[in-house]
């Protein structure tokens, strides 16, 4: 008798823990944000889950009623790693987004984990063009290459710029770089006599800049990803590049603001085109970066983290303009159309698109405070990725 009533206790106990956790289960809204947290790329993955966890820390991780929950997973940026993470996490753990994306070719080896499984996938770093392409699912709050090198090819002329030598990592970024800026800047006059592509991984750059210092081009424009421009910089200098007159321009990859501080007078006066600075004069992004600085032992949040933090404000308000039901089609619709300032500036998801559209500033390495950051002297308002631009 009393073994019965045991028995019946306890599956009654079981049943209700059963029900406690799925109703647990439900009120939880799942990130998976998947990063290169180690090897080549770890600096974007440090800067970005630092980024993450900020807006998390200032906006509560209580939207719609739902809990969320941050699953952050290390990729080491192999492509294949990704791929297999996000699986795991759509069906395994049950994510109701993706997000992360250090390189353009683990965004793509994602897109079809998105598109089967109607769950967005939220590109907080990589920035080949055709991207948004790969998946009706991909939203993307970075920025794109077309966007910043097209501003660049537009400058140069302008300001002396006659010849110049391209110098990109072999990979999509890095060829939407050396397309957008050429194409571009011969139409405007300008004359590429030699394009050049470095490996992604583990490159060498001094016989490629041995080429450049023989052409004597006016200038060098350069694209290599978050985290290698020190290595570009530092060769450029070692060679007395500067000093043969050659001028050092690009995307603002090359002078991200996480390394630049780093880099020293050498790189003074170098110009780039890029969506942020963390010099970049507004309230909001005064604040930004205080706030980063503060929780990340005085971290310079560079423009990877604005793409981290950014998503994570689309991902909230979408979760809070669903109100919390539907799942990835509700949440997705949520999201195309969103409208805001953010660190770097005004920044809008088009709808059409899913692509970030945002200014796009022209930026001088100066000395400030004793520090140096990428001060924005000009401004080229409201870009749309030219990649898309028919
Ligand atoms: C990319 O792989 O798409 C990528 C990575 C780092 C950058 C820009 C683009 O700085």
């Amino acid at each position: 008798m009393q073994k019965r009533f045991f028995l019946r206790a306890s599956v009654l106990a079981i049943t209700a823990m059963g029900a406690t956790y799925s109703i647990a289960q439900e009120n939880v809204f799942k990130i998976g944000l998947i990063l290169p947290m180690t090897g080549q790329q770890a600096s974007t993955g440090r800067q970005i889950e630092a980024a993450a966890k900020l807006y998390m820390a200032q906006n509560g991780d209580t939207v719609a009623g739902k809990k969320i929950q941050l699953i952050v997973k290390d990729d080491t940026s192999i492509p294949d790693v990704t791929k297999r993470l996000a699986q795991e996490l759509v069906v395994n753990d049950k994510v109701n987004v993706l997000a992360g994306f250090g390189i353009t070719p683990s965004a793509l080896a994602t897109a079809p984990i998105a598109t089967q499984s109607k769950t967005p996938q939220v590109v907080m770093a990589a920035a080949t063009s055709s991207i948004t392409q790969a998946s009706p699912y991909i939203v993307r709050t970075s920025f794109t290459l077309p966007q910043a090198a097209v501003s660049m090819a537009d400058w140069a002329p302008k300001n002396g710029i006659k010849t110049v030598v391209t110098l990109v990592s072999d990979y999509g970024p890095g060829l939407d770089a050396e397309k957008y800026f050429k194409e571009r800047f011969q139409f405007n006059g300008g004359q590429v006599p030699e394009s050049l592509r470095v490996p992604l991984r583990g490159p060498d750059f001094a016989p490629f800049l041995q080429k450049v210092r023989d052409l004597k081009p006016d200038a060098l424009f350069v694209f290599v990803p978050s985290g290698a421009g020190a290595a570009v910089m530092k060769q450029f200098l070692e060679r007395g590049m500067d000093k043969a007159g050659i001028k050092l321009i690009g995307t603002g990859d090359v002078t991200d603001d996480d390394q630049l501080n780093d880099m020293g007078d050498g790189a003074l006066g170098v110009v780039t085109a890029h969506h942020y600075s963390t010099d970049h004069p507004s309230a909001l992004n005064t604040k930004f970066v205080e706030a980063f600085g503060k929780a990340n032992s005085g971290l310079r949040p560079n423009f990877m983290a604005v793409g981290g933090y950014d998503g994570m404000r689309v991902i909230y308000e979408a979760l809070r303009a669903s109100k919390g039901q539907g799942g990835g089609d509700a949440l997705l619709a949520a999201m195309k159309g969103q409208i805001f300032e953010s660190p770097r500036g005004p920044m809008f998801i088009d709808a059409q698109t899913r692509d970030v559209v945002q200014n796009i500033y022209m930026r001088k390495v100066e000395r400030k405070n004793g520090q140096l950051y990428n001060v924005e002297f000009a401004v080229i308002k409201d870009v749309k990725d030219p990649g898309k631009a028919k």
